[in-house]
Parts: C-alpha cells; sequence; structure tokens
C-alpha cells in the first residue's frame, strides 16, 4: 500500500463505518490477528508459544523493539526500568486526596497523568533516545502506581520495590508485602500472572490503543497518550469486562446458579443485560487466548488449592452457549476476560483492581503502538463526519424565542 500517496488525500469520498468495524487507520507490524480462524501473533510468533515459553519482559521488548532480545538486551532493558522505577515523593500526595472507595482505574489514570509534571523530559521525543529514556520510565514507575492503586484501596501502606527481584516479583511483592514481615513469593501465582500479563499485552487497533495512538498523533507525550488509554480500557465493553464478568458470576451464584435465566436474558433484547465476557469484534472464533486462561485458571486453582463455584458457572455457561443457536449464530466464543478474573481472585486481587492488571498487562503494546505512531510520522488522526443537523437556521434574541 502506498502510504504517502493517500496521506495526501483529504479529496476522497467520506465513508461511514460505525464503530469503525471495516476501517483501517494505520498499518501496523506489531500484532497479527486473523479473528476468522482465531490466530494471534506477536511479531510473528504465536500467542501459545509466548505465553507456555516466554517472560513478560522478554514480550515487553519484542513488542516495543520489534525483535526477541537477546540475553543482554534483556539485562539492560531490566537494568534501565530499575533506575527509573522511583515515583517522586509528592505524587504520594495526590494518591492521598484521593477517597479509598475512589475506582483503582480513576486512580491509576490520574498518577499516570500526574507524571508528566514530574517528568516534563518524558513530552519531547524528538530523538531515539528521548524515546527509550521515556519507555524506561514509565515501564518503570507504572508497577508502583498500579501497587499503589491497591493499597490505597485496601488501606495498606505503600510499599517500595526490591532491585533483586524479576519484574513480575517485584509487582507482586509491592501490592502484597504485608508491613513488619517478609515477602515470600509463591511461583504458582508468579507464573500465572507473568502468562495473564502476557496475553493482554496487545491486540492491535482496539478502542484503549486506537486511544493511544490518536492521542499520541497529536504528540502529546507518551505518559498523556497512556492515561487515555488507560481511561478506554475502563469502559465495561471493553477492559472492564474483567470485572464486570465477576460481578455477574457472583450474581448467578448469589441467584441460586441458575445460568439457564442468564442465558435468556442476554438473549433478551429487551433486556439490556449482556452476558460478560462473550463475544469480540475480531473473533469469530474462539479467542486463542481464552483457551489458554481457562486451561491455567484450572492449574492455578488445583495449584493454590483453591475451590471456586464461580469456576463451575462460569464453564456451566460456557458449554450452554456453545450449544445455543443464538451464540452460535452470532459467534460469540468467550473472549479473554471471561476466565482471567477467577485467575485473579484465586491470587487475592480485589475484583476492582482486574481491569487495572488488564492495563498493567497493555502497557508495552500501547508503547509499541505509540513508538510505531511516531516512528512511522503518521499524520495526526482527525476522522470526518456526514452531518445529519439541522440545516442553515435564523438566530432570534433570547427574549424572542
Ligand atoms: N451477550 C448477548 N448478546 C451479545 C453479546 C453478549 N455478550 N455480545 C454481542 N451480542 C449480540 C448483540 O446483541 C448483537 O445482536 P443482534 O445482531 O441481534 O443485534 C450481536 O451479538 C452483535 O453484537 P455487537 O454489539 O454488534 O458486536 P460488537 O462487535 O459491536 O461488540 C462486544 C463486541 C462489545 C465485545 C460485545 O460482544 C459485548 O458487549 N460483549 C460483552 C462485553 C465484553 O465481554 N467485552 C470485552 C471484549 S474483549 C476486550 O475488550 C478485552
Amino acid at each position: 500500500i502506498d502510504i504517502k500517496a493517500l496521506r495526501g488525500a483529504t479529496d476522497g469520498v467520506t465513508t461511514i463505518d460505525p464503530g469503525f468495524k471495516n476501517t483501517g487507520s494505520c498499518t501496523s507490524a506489531i500484532t497479527f490477528l486473523n479473528g476468522e480462524e482465531g490466530i494471534l501473533r506477536y511479531r510473528g510468533y504465536a500467542i501459545e508459544d509466548l505465553a507456555e515459553k516466554a517472560s513478560f519482559l522478554e514480550v515487553a521488548y519484542l513488542l516495543i523493539f520489534g525483535e526477541l532480545p537477546t540475553s543482554d538486551q534483556l539485562d539492560k532493558f531490566h537494568n534501565d526500568i530499575k533506575a527509573q522505577s522511583h515515583v517522586d515523593e509528592d505524587v504520594k500526595k495526590i494518591l492521598d486526596g484521593f477517597p479509598k472507595s475512589a475506582h483503582p482505574m480513576g486512580v491509576l489514570s490520574s498518577l499516570t497523568s500526574a507524571l508528566i509534571a514530574f517528568n516534563p523530559s518524558s513530552v519531547n521525543v524528538d530523538s531515539e533516545e528521548d524515546m527509550y529514556k521515556a519507555i524506561v520510565n514509565i515501564m518503570g514507575k507504572f508497577p508502583v502506581l498500579v501497587a499503589w492503586a491497591l493499597r490505597k484501596r485496601t488501606g495498606q501502606p505503600l510499599d517500595y520495590g526490591d532491585d533483586n527481584l524479576g519484574y513480575v516479583e517485584n509487582i507482586l511483592k509491592m501490592m502484597f508485602k504485608k508491613p513488619n514481615s517478609e515477602y515470600k513469593h509463591n511461583q504458582v501465582v508468579v507464573d500465572a500472572l507473568d502468562k495473564l500479563l502476557i496475553l493482554h499485552a496487545d491486540h492491535e487497533q482496539n478502542c484503549s490503543t486506537s486511544t493511544v495512538r490518536i492521542v499520541g498523533s497529536s504528540h502529546a507525550g507518551l505518559f498523556a497518550s497512556l492515561s487515555a488509554g488507560i481511561n478506554a480500557l475502563w469502559g465495561p465493553l471493553h477492559g472492564g469486562a474483567n470485572q464486570a464478568v465477576l460481578e455477574m458470576l457472583e450474581a448467578i451464584k448469589e441467584d441460586g446458579g441458575d445460568t439457564k435465566k442468564y442465558m435468556a436474558k442476554a438473549k433478551d433484547k429487551e433486556d439490556p443485560f449482556r452476558l460478560m465476557g462473550f463475544g469480540h469484534r475480531v473473533y469469530k472464533n474462539f479467542d486463542p487466548r481464552a483457551r489458554i486462561i481457562k486451561k491455567a485458571a484450572d492449574e492455578v486453582l488445583s495449584d493454590l488449592g483453591v475451590e471456586d463455584p464461580i469456576l463451575e458457572i462460569a464453564k456451566g455457561l460456557e458449554k450452554e452457549a456453545l450449544n445455543d443457536p443464538y451464540f452460535v449464530d452470532r459467534k460469540l466464543y468467550p473472549n479473554v476476560d471471561f476466565y482471567s478474573g477467577i485467575i485473579y481472585r484465586a491470587m487475592g486481587i480485589p475484583v476492582e483492581m482486574f481491569t487495572v492488571m488488564f492495563a498493567l498487562g497493555r502497557l508495552p503494546g500501547w508503547i509499541a503502538q505509540w513508538k510505531e505512531m511516531r516512528e512511522n510520522k503518521e499524520p495526526i488522526g482527525r476522522p470526518r463526519q456526514v452531518y445529519v443537523g439541522e440545516t442553515h437556521r435564523e438566530f432570534k434574541e433570547v427574549s424572542k424565542r
């Protein structure tokens, strides 16, 4: 495709495509997705292989820089991140201003935005070096904000990272270490979180990623673009679905576990209820991430010795949906969020934090997409519209209306 030639063209026909269902906003070499066949690859590598064999930090490097790192490259990346993982003490004052009841996604997006004031050099990224600095800066600070959002919610004192720990272990330590006691990580939990973060790391031009790219296209800085992306992710039709799924499964359990009743509600066009965690804009076959997560949920729960009746309700709903013409005809399959909440819950993560965990996983994808957009020197995103309002009207003074 001759993108340069297309860029100059502003005299074409304006097409209407609600929800951009058939519009490509950019060319991208990051994530390949085939929704008909249920294929997902990052930079050409199958999601199944990455989830099984790679670490989250390796995948982050792959997404952002295009190649799997050598061990030296990975060490340097990790060390550069660690060197930037200190959040200014004054940011805590902003955190203190939030009520404990504040949703952690609101806290996370606000604090990410606030980081701009504390790191103004992250805004101008005219050289490769500036861009790298902004990237390791946010890769270092974001997990701290995530942990703070959790601790604010649970009323725990803040904890600092430990440079001797791996990236994911350190996140868990900052989230869960109790005051005056030693933190011992559980390898099952570390591996499960690593896998979940990999599965969420990128998904081409979804709502939050498109938001990051479009905000970044005005040359707003990386942190501002990410903050906008976090807010886009928050909605229940997007990343907020993982919280909504668990709340739905809880409600079904409380209501006696009658899955058929909720299947009927989901199919009733007069009822706004939707089966959360089902359906996807692009996947019209099984979401490959859901397949991996379902298996992981079984393993993690059994490794941790957790018996969660909600997993049975989830499996029951899935079985019914796969045999129901309403869901089959509309190609509605479980998506990535259908089982992830069950694992997060088994790890002891509160339900309001689920979408924050999604944001933590999506961070490298957002960064990679923003970087690609800037490197490709994409023009400012500015869709057109088809105007359907009043044509010209005469103005009347307020006294004559
Ligand atoms: N439950 C019941 N019916 C559904 C569901 C559902 N979860 N999802 C879609 N449908 C129906 C719609 O009512 C519509 O039916 P109709 O053709 O009779 O009008 C048809 O399936 C197509 O649905 P659309 O909303 O047009 O599909 P769209 O691609 O716009 O939406 C979306 C995709 C938002 C994911 C939708 O399936 C949904 O709301 N799912 C539940 C929320 C969810 O799980 N979101 C997470 C998505 S994954 C992620 O962001 C990480």
